[in-house]
Protein backbone atom coordinates (compact mmCIF):
# COMPACT_ATOMS: atom_id res chain seq x y z
CA UNK A 1 0.00 0.00 0.00
CA UNK A 2 0.95 3.37 -1.27
CA UNK A 3 0.22 6.74 0.38
CA UNK A 4 0.93 9.94 -1.47
CA UNK A 5 1.52 12.98 1.28
CA UNK A 6 2.25 16.14 1.84
CA UNK A 7 5.62 16.62 2.48
CA UNK A 8 6.71 17.05 6.55
CA UNK A 9 10.64 18.24 7.92
CA UNK A 10 11.60 14.88 9.45
CA UNK A 11 11.38 13.29 5.55
CA UNK A 12 14.58 15.82 4.41
CA UNK A 13 16.76 12.58 5.48
CA UNK A 14 14.52 10.05 3.38
CA UNK A 15 14.99 12.85 -0.03
CA UNK A 16 18.21 13.11 0.31
CA UNK A 17 18.63 9.75 0.34
CA UNK A 18 16.43 8.76 -2.55
CA UNK A 19 17.90 11.48 -4.40
CA UNK A 20 21.42 10.17 -4.31
CA UNK A 21 20.38 6.53 -5.25
CA UNK A 22 18.27 7.63 -7.91
CA UNK A 23 21.11 9.97 -9.39
CA UNK A 24 22.66 8.56 -11.68
CA UNK A 25 20.62 8.93 -14.76
CA UNK A 26 17.47 7.28 -12.85
CA UNK A 27 20.49 4.56 -11.35
CA UNK A 28 22.40 4.66 -8.27
CA UNK A 29 24.62 7.23 -7.77
CA UNK A 30 26.13 6.27 -4.30
CA UNK A 31 28.86 5.17 -5.37
CA UNK A 32 29.57 8.17 -7.58
CA UNK A 33 30.05 10.58 -4.72
CA UNK A 34 32.24 10.56 -1.58
CA UNK A 35 29.65 12.99 0.14
CA UNK A 36 26.34 11.66 -0.25
CA UNK A 37 24.59 14.92 0.39
CA UNK A 38 25.54 17.02 -2.94
CA UNK A 39 23.07 16.09 -4.78
CA UNK A 40 20.35 16.69 -2.22
CA UNK A 41 21.95 20.10 -1.36
CA UNK A 42 20.89 20.95 -5.03
CA UNK A 43 18.09 18.97 -5.78
CA UNK A 44 15.87 18.30 -2.79
CA UNK A 45 17.00 20.66 -0.23
CA UNK A 46 16.23 24.36 -1.93
CA UNK A 47 12.23 22.77 -2.60
CA UNK A 48 11.97 21.39 0.87
CA UNK A 49 12.86 25.00 2.11
CA UNK A 50 11.63 27.18 0.16
CA UNK A 51 8.53 25.26 -1.46
CA UNK A 52 7.64 22.87 0.97
CA UNK A 53 3.57 23.35 -0.06
CA UNK A 54 4.50 21.89 -3.64
CA UNK A 55 6.37 18.77 -1.96
CA UNK A 56 4.80 15.62 -1.85
CA UNK A 57 6.21 12.03 -0.68
CA UNK A 58 5.41 8.51 -2.04
CA UNK A 59 5.62 6.31 1.54
CA UNK A 60 5.01 2.48 1.73
CA UNK A 61 5.58 0.24 4.87
CA UNK A 62 9.28 0.85 4.97
CA UNK A 63 9.19 4.51 4.28
CA UNK A 64 9.47 7.35 2.48
CA UNK A 65 10.51 5.90 -0.75
CA UNK A 66 9.70 8.79 -3.87
CA UNK A 67 9.30 12.61 -4.04
CA UNK A 68 8.15 15.37 -6.22
CA UNK A 69 9.29 19.08 -5.97
CA UNK A 70 9.11 21.97 -7.76
CA UNK A 71 8.10 25.15 -8.22
CA UNK A 72 5.77 27.70 -10.41
CA UNK A 73 8.40 30.30 -11.08
CA UNK A 74 12.16 29.55 -11.47
CA UNK A 75 13.60 32.75 -11.87
CA UNK A 76 11.83 33.96 -8.35
CA UNK A 77 12.82 30.79 -6.95
CA UNK A 78 16.74 31.00 -8.13
CA UNK A 79 17.26 34.83 -7.12
CA UNK A 80 15.60 33.38 -3.61
CA UNK A 81 18.46 30.42 -3.75
CA UNK A 82 20.91 32.96 -4.76
CA UNK A 83 20.38 35.38 -1.38
CA UNK A 84 19.31 32.54 1.07
CA UNK A 85 20.50 28.62 0.13
CA UNK A 86 23.58 28.85 -2.03
CA UNK A 87 26.28 31.47 0.76
CA UNK A 88 26.08 28.96 3.33
CA UNK A 89 26.92 25.55 0.44
CA UNK A 90 29.77 27.97 -1.17
CA UNK A 91 31.58 28.26 1.63
CA UNK A 92 31.41 24.50 2.93
CA UNK A 93 32.42 23.70 -0.62
CA UNK A 94 34.97 26.13 -2.02
CA UNK A 95 34.71 26.61 -6.31
CA UNK A 96 36.78 24.57 -8.35
CA UNK A 97 37.51 26.65 -10.86
CA UNK A 98 35.36 29.16 -13.19
CA UNK A 99 35.28 26.61 -16.41
CA UNK A 100 34.23 22.64 -15.39
CA UNK A 101 36.27 20.10 -16.43
CA UNK A 102 35.40 16.87 -17.67
CA UNK A 103 38.17 15.10 -15.54
CA UNK A 104 36.70 16.37 -12.26
CA UNK A 105 35.15 13.92 -10.05
CA UNK A 106 31.09 13.93 -9.09
CA UNK A 107 31.97 15.90 -6.01
CA UNK A 108 33.68 18.61 -7.37
CA UNK A 109 31.16 18.76 -10.22
CA UNK A 110 28.81 19.45 -8.05
CA UNK A 111 30.38 22.36 -5.77
CA UNK A 112 31.25 23.84 -9.09
CA UNK A 113 27.70 23.68 -10.03
CA UNK A 114 26.85 25.21 -6.17
CA UNK A 115 28.87 28.19 -7.38
CA UNK A 116 28.19 28.40 -11.29
CA UNK A 117 24.13 27.69 -11.10
CA UNK A 118 22.94 29.40 -13.88
CA UNK A 119 21.72 26.18 -16.20
CA UNK A 120 18.64 26.37 -17.21
CA UNK A 121 18.13 28.37 -20.51
CA UNK A 122 16.34 31.50 -20.98
CA UNK A 123 14.02 29.71 -23.99
CA UNK A 124 12.99 27.19 -21.40
CA UNK A 125 12.38 29.94 -18.62
CA UNK A 126 10.39 31.96 -21.21
CA UNK A 127 8.03 28.85 -22.21
CA UNK A 128 7.64 26.78 -19.22
CA UNK A 129 8.64 29.33 -15.75
CA UNK A 130 8.03 26.30 -13.66
CA UNK A 131 10.00 22.79 -12.98
CA UNK A 132 10.15 19.86 -11.21
CA UNK A 133 12.11 17.28 -10.13
CA UNK A 134 10.46 13.75 -9.53
CA UNK A 135 12.47 10.28 -8.16
CA UNK A 136 11.24 6.94 -6.64
CA UNK A 137 13.07 4.24 -5.41
CA UNK A 138 13.56 1.38 -7.31
CA UNK A 139 10.70 -0.49 -5.36
CA UNK A 140 7.78 2.02 -6.05
CA UNK A 141 8.67 2.48 -9.46
CA UNK A 142 6.34 1.51 -12.61
CA UNK A 143 3.79 1.02 -10.29
CA UNK A 144 1.59 4.43 -11.49
CA UNK A 145 2.96 6.18 -8.07
CA UNK A 146 4.84 8.92 -10.04
CA UNK A 147 2.02 9.47 -12.23
CA UNK A 148 -0.16 9.99 -8.80
CA UNK A 149 2.53 12.68 -7.42
CA UNK A 150 2.52 14.57 -10.42
CA UNK A 151 -1.01 14.52 -10.37
CA UNK A 152 -1.33 15.55 -6.75
CA UNK A 153 1.54 18.16 -7.81
CA UNK A 154 -0.07 19.57 -11.22
CA UNK A 155 -3.32 19.95 -8.47
CA UNK A 156 -1.90 22.17 -5.99
CA UNK A 157 0.66 24.22 -8.61
CA UNK A 158 -2.87 24.74 -10.61
CA UNK A 159 -3.94 26.31 -7.40
CA UNK A 160 -1.13 28.52 -7.11
CA UNK A 161 -1.74 29.48 -9.96
CA UNK A 162 1.14 28.12 -12.42
CA UNK A 163 0.82 28.31 -16.51
CA UNK A 164 3.46 26.04 -17.91
CA UNK A 165 6.56 23.93 -16.58
CA UNK A 166 9.65 22.15 -17.55
CA UNK A 167 11.41 19.33 -16.21
CA UNK A 168 15.16 18.55 -17.68
CA UNK A 169 16.55 15.01 -18.13
CA UNK A 170 19.53 13.09 -18.60
CA UNK A 171 20.07 12.41 -22.40
CA UNK A 172 21.23 9.15 -20.82
CA UNK A 173 17.85 8.66 -18.96
CA UNK A 174 15.50 7.17 -21.62
CA UNK A 175 13.28 5.41 -18.93
CA UNK A 176 13.21 8.95 -17.43
CA UNK A 177 12.31 10.46 -20.82
CA UNK A 178 9.59 8.01 -21.89
CA UNK A 179 7.69 8.94 -18.48
CA UNK A 180 7.65 12.54 -19.05
CA UNK A 181 6.53 12.21 -22.81
CA UNK A 182 3.77 9.56 -21.80
CA UNK A 183 2.74 12.25 -19.15
CA UNK A 184 2.36 15.05 -21.36
CA UNK A 185 5.69 16.60 -21.92
CA UNK A 186 7.33 17.81 -25.13
CA UNK A 187 10.74 18.34 -26.08
CA UNK A 188 11.14 22.57 -25.88
CA UNK A 189 13.40 22.75 -28.99
CA UNK A 190 16.49 25.45 -27.90
CA UNK A 191 18.40 27.65 -30.48
CA UNK A 192 21.67 25.55 -31.29
CA UNK A 193 23.80 28.64 -28.96
CA UNK A 194 21.71 27.69 -26.11
CA UNK A 195 21.93 24.03 -26.47
CA UNK A 196 24.38 22.64 -24.11
CA UNK A 197 23.50 19.06 -24.87
CA UNK A 198 23.68 17.86 -21.43
CA UNK A 199 19.97 17.80 -20.71
CA UNK A 200 17.07 17.17 -22.85
CA UNK A 201 14.33 20.31 -21.74
CA UNK A 202 10.48 19.34 -22.10
CA UNK A 203 7.29 21.31 -21.20
CA UNK A 204 3.77 21.50 -20.62
CA UNK A 205 0.80 23.25 -19.40
CA UNK A 206 -0.39 22.74 -16.09
CA UNK A 207 -3.78 20.86 -16.67
C1 LIG B 1 10.82 8.24 -13.95
C2 LIG B 1 9.88 7.99 -12.76
C3 LIG B 1 9.64 9.30 -12.03
C4 LIG B 1 8.55 7.44 -13.32
O1 LIG B 1 7.68 7.15 -12.25
P1 LIG B 1 6.92 5.73 -12.21
O2 LIG B 1 6.04 5.69 -11.04
O3 LIG B 1 7.97 4.66 -12.31
O4 LIG B 1 6.08 5.78 -13.57
P2 LIG B 1 4.56 5.26 -13.80
O5 LIG B 1 4.45 3.88 -13.25
O6 LIG B 1 3.61 6.27 -13.28
O7 LIG B 1 4.57 5.20 -15.39
C5 LIG B 1 3.63 5.86 -16.23
C6 LIG B 1 4.02 5.60 -17.67
O8 LIG B 1 5.28 6.22 -17.97
C7 LIG B 1 6.05 5.35 -18.85
N1 LIG B 1 7.20 4.82 -18.12
C8 LIG B 1 7.44 4.90 -16.80
N2 LIG B 1 8.60 4.27 -16.50
C9 LIG B 1 9.09 3.78 -17.65
C10 LIG B 1 10.25 3.03 -17.99
N3 LIG B 1 11.13 2.65 -17.04
N4 LIG B 1 10.44 2.68 -19.28
C11 LIG B 1 9.56 3.03 -20.24
N5 LIG B 1 8.41 3.74 -19.98
C12 LIG B 1 8.20 4.11 -18.70
C13 LIG B 1 5.12 4.20 -19.22
O9 LIG B 1 4.39 4.58 -20.37
C14 LIG B 1 4.22 4.14 -18.00
O10 LIG B 1 2.96 3.55 -18.28
P3 LIG B 1 2.81 1.96 -18.23
O11 LIG B 1 3.47 1.47 -16.97
O12 LIG B 1 1.32 1.75 -18.24
O13 LIG B 1 3.49 1.44 -19.46
C15 LIG B 1 10.47 6.94 -11.78
O14 LIG B 1 10.61 5.70 -12.43
C16 LIG B 1 11.80 7.36 -11.20
O15 LIG B 1 11.83 8.07 -10.22
N6 LIG B 1 12.92 6.91 -11.79
C17 LIG B 1 14.24 7.19 -11.21
C18 LIG B 1 14.57 8.66 -11.12
C19 LIG B 1 14.31 9.40 -12.40
O16 LIG B 1 14.75 8.96 -13.46
N7 LIG B 1 13.62 10.52 -12.28
C20 LIG B 1 13.34 11.36 -13.42
C21 LIG B 1 14.48 12.26 -13.66
S1 LIG B 1 14.18 13.26 -15.09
Amino acid sequence: MVRIREYRKADLPALYRISVMTGDGGGDARHLYRDPDLMGHIYVGPYAEFAPDLCFVAEDDLGVAGYIVGTVDTRPFEDRLEREWWPALRERYPDPGTVLQPDWDADTKRAHRMHHTAVIPDAVVAECPGHLHMNLLPRLQRQGIGTRLLERWFETARKAGAGRVHVGVNPGNADGLAFWQRAGFERIVLPEADDSGRAIWLGRPVP
